[in-house]
């Protein structure tokens, strides 16, 4: 296990910035609100967040994204306008503060479903995260930073199968919830495409166990990174 200390966040702010993936039903929630109790037990000043959403504005688009049929241009330019907004508002002054943001769903997310999912265009995809996370055109704080990244991602991996009869019970299912277990297959293959590309920053979680099992795994990690004590 790699054992980076994260005491000064690698894009030169002193926060720690982690975000949490994986397909629609993969049990990555409970795991999130469970490391940020850990994480203010042990005095760190946590910021959680979702996304799309986590400002006013991009929990607006949120709603558009997750309920009305679009263009895939469309929809992956709301993702990352919803994006810059929760950058620019959200997680640039808390890293700068020093927090530890933890982030359910970023990039990786869009890769993922916009990509993999939907057969959206990849390059533009890419512009498109080098134009919103780069931070040469933020004022304040990060000016000087060169691009938002997080830090580490914990990828919540499930078969597609296994999501979908998690799912079953759970609330009337959003615009991706209803999707098929083909899509979800392709954005599983979006994550691990995006594991591949920056290994260092992932950590790959088998969410197909217990949910003891899984935070267990969260919790290896989280300590082997420097992150919990
Ligand atoms: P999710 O994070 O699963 O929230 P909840 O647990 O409340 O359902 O829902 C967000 C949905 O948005 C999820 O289906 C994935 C989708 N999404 C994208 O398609 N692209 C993105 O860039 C992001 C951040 C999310």
């Amino acid at each position: 296990m790699q054992s980076t200390s994260f005491s000064v966040g690698s894009k030169g702010m002193n926060g720690i910035f982690v975000s949490f993936e994986g397909i629609d039903g993969a049990g990555k929630s409970t795991h999130i609100h469970t490391l940020a109790k850990c994480l203010e037990q042990q005095g760190r000043v946590v910021t959680l967040t979702r996304e799309p959403g986590g400002t006013p504005l991009a929990e607006q688009l949120r709603v558009l994204v997750l309920n009305e049929p679009m263009d895939p241009m469309t929809e992956a330019l709301l993702v990352f306008a919803a994006r810059r907004e929760h950058v620019c508002q959200v997680i640039v002054p808390a890293l700068a503060r020093g927090e530890v943001v933890l982030c359910d769903r970023f990039t990786d997310a869009s890769f993922a479903y916009q990509g993999a999912g939907r057969g959206f265009d990849t390059a533009i995809l890419s512009q498109l995260e080098r134009w919103v996370q780069g931070t040469a055109t933020f004022s304040g704080t990060a000016g000087e930073h060169a691009f938002v990244q997080p830090d580490l991602t914990f990828w919540f991996d499930l078969p597609a199968q296994v999501a979908a009869s998690r799912l079953t019970n759970a609330r009337s299912p959003d615009k991706f919830e209803a999707q098929s277990k083909e899509f979800f297959d392709r954005v599983s293959q979006g994550y691990a495409l995006r594991l591949a590309a920056d290994s260092q920053r992932f950590a790959r979680i088998d969410a197909n166990q217990t949910q003891d099992a899984v935070w267990n795994a969260v919790q290896q990690v989280a300590r082997g990174r420097g992150l919990l004590q």
